[in-house]
């Protein structure tokens, strides 16, 4: 939800601030803008609806002159339309101002510093530009802390002030924000990925601290006004720049397939120790997972489907309830849960404001937390009792694809080293049990090379409007995230059920050639589903069946089958994600979509 930068030091601020917000693209794509302190003080705003390539174009047109300073937005749209006038940054008075958040609070704060008359935006963010003005006296510390006094809700922001030329400020409460100095200067952004071509060392901004930057410094503000005693842990990213480029891929998100398999030995093997799942390095005490009487489960979206598999993995090995919440439920809900359960949070990029929510009632609630978070340092995973990074490197394609198997792979190993501790597995079953997991990362790398088989199925579900995901227990699982992948980077309307449940309404919507993707892949439920899929063969959908190698069925039920290889039942989803991801990614590019920056989507859901 929006990516925010902020540049002062030697090089040409316009470039360094356009490419730092081609990084930060993925985090919305609504419109971008700029404002640089030019040579003679002065502030040159340049922003425009569209993405960020719109925005160069226009700058390379319209500006002349050098500027060493500056700040740089690009929006996923909350408050008012995807019009210029709301794009940032926002000019208030003496203030320039760029926001990432939502301040819930902008109604009374019209009010209050009476500006009806003064917005030219529909933005919340601008009404926070024009009160930070009404507060701005020649001193922006006081300013700024004046300001965070008066606001509510989640915010970073960058800000230029009109008589402080060539310094940059920033502050962040909730919503993400990294700072490095480097030889390129000194910068400030919502994600690394702005930074990586310059360091590969930042420090997390933290909350209630002002950050100023200068062309030789970045300063650090207690919100008492005194420089801060205690300097940011400066932390040093494992990952470089090839990470976040296509590199030869035409999408990020086919390179991020096919880095699922390398993802997952990054996330399995360092925590294994003589065949066992050992957390010794991640600091994670055994007591974490002997002494709860339940899990609970809480995320969202692909994270939450995660969650879904993990449940259905975890209850029957362990014999205690795991229950799985969406984020934005439990956050408001009154949860059954007290000191004695373990809530597991699984979010990719560690600032999912809903998920962060969640966390934080666990934790009211005396619960301990484990984190399983892709994005080190992320607020979520700051926040947590214990984390579980999983190493799948950045994930830039909206369409979560290698955190899935990571964050998988991550539950997976905590189920069973769960399992150990709690007595249920002997030494030999867990080891059985990763072996089981490392089988399943060939059996990827197998459905990852038949890619030009899987798309060839795509021209039958394009030509629908709608498509249906069936299974039961795990292939219920999978479908959801199945459904959820094709219709966010397709729009086809697609949804999953568990295939027992739609005679109970949904098979109504069966008609002739309506796409039905079946997943049968578990061996106690398989004559089952095939009977359900026999259902809706009857009423002329058509059939893509996703099964395994060995399993018989008849030539006649499906009117295609795709094969995965046979790994033991609770392995399946490995293989069968990357058969959904590609389904999705065909579907998307067979429809001539943006299969990386889908519409109304952004990577990191920092608002409510
Ligand atoms: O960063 P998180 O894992 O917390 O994000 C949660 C969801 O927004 C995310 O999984 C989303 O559903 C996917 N991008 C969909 O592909």
């Amino acid at each position: 939800m929006c990516g925010i930068i902020g540049y002062s030091g030697p090089l040409e601020a316009r470039n360094i601030l356009l490419d730092g917000l081609a990084g930060l693209e993925y985090r919305g794509y609504d419109s971008a803008g700029i404002a640089l302190c030019m040579e003679d003080s002065s502030i040159c705003l340049a922003k425009k609806v569209g993405k960020v390539k719109t925005l160069r174009d226009y700058c390379d047109s319209s500006i002349r002159g050098t500027a060493h300073s500056g700040i740089g937005h690009t929006r996923w749209a909350t408050h008012g339309g995807v019009t210029d006038a709301n794009a940032h940054p926002h000019r208030a008075g003496k203030v320039t101002l760029i926001h990432n958040g939502i301040i819930e609070n902008y109604h009374a704060l019209t009010e209050q510093f009476k500006l009806q008359d003064k917005l030219i935006s529909q933005t919340d963010s601008e009404v926070a530009a024009w009160a930070l003005d009404a507060l701005y006296d020649g001193d922006p510390l006081k300013a700024i802390r004046a300001l965070k006094n008066q606001l509510e809700g989640s915010y970073s922001f960058c800000i230029l002030f009109d008589d402080q030329p060539g310094s940059v400020y920033a502050i962040r409460s909730v919503s993400p924000l990294v700072a490095a100095y480097t030889h390129a200067g000194a910068m400030v952004a919502s994600d690394l990925t702005a930074l990586i071509p310059y360091t590969n060392q930042y420090f997390v901004v933290p909350e209630n601290r002002i950050v100023k930057l200068t062309s030789y410094k970045i300063h650090v503000y207690d919100l008492d006004d005194a420089f801060t005693k205690e300097y940011p842990e400066i932390l040093t990213v494992n990952w470089n720049m090839d990470a976040a480029m296509k590199n030869g891929f035409p999408h990020f998100m086919m390179k991020e397939i096919h880095e699922q398999p390398e993802a997952m030995k990054n996330t399995i093997l360092p925590r294994m120790n003589k065949g066992l799942p050992d957390f010794c390095d991640d600091h994670i005490p055994d007591d974490l997972f002997t002494g709860c009487s339940q899990i609970h489960i809480v995320a969202c979206g692909t994270a939450m489907h995660a969650g879904m598999v993990a449940r259905a993995v975890m209850e029957p090995i362990l014999r205690i309830p795991v229950t799985v919440s969406i984020a934005s439920e439990f956050r408001y809900e009154e949860p059954l849960i007290n000191d004695k359960t373990l809530v597991i949070i699984i979010s990719q990029s560690g600032e999912t404001i809903d998920t962060l929510a969640a966390l934080r009632l666990a934790h009211d609630y005396g619960s301990r937390t484990l984190a399983v978070v892709n994005v080190k340092g992320s607020t979520i995973a700051r926040e947590s009792d214990y984390v579980l990074y999983t190493h799948a490197g950045p994930e830039i394609a909206v369409a979560s694809t290698k955190a899935y198997s990571v964050q998988l792979a991550a539950l997976y190993m905590v189920g069973c080293r769960m399992a150990l501790v709690r007595g249920v597995f002997t030494e030999k079953q867990a080891t059985d049990f990763l072996t089981d997991l490392l089988d399943a990362i060939p059996a990827m790398e197998t459905m990852i090379a038949q890619e030009d088989t899987i798309k060839q199925v795509i021209t039958h579900i394009i030509q629908s409007p709608d498509a249906f995901f069936i299974g039961r227990g795990l292939d219920y699982a999978f479908s959801l995230e199945g459904a959820l992948k094709l219709k966010e980077i397709s729009y086809i309307h697609s949804e999953a059920y568990a295939a027992g449940e739609l005679k109970h309404g949904t098979i109504a919507l069966i008609s002739d050639q309506v796409p039905v993707i079946a997943i049968a892949t578990q061996q106690h439920v398989f004559a089952k589903t095939i009977s359900n899929i026999r259902e809706v063969k009857a009423r002329g959908a058509f059939i893509i069946l996703l099964t395994k190698e060995s399993a018989v069925v008849d030539d006649t039920l499906a009117d295609i089958q795709i094969h995965i290889p046979d790994v033991d039942d609770r392995f399946t989803v490995f293989p069968i994600v990357v058969v959904l991801q590609l389904i999705a990614y065909y579907a998307s590019l067979g429809k001539n979509l943006d299969v990386d920056q889908p519409r109304n989507l952004a990577k990191s859901v920092t608002v409510e």
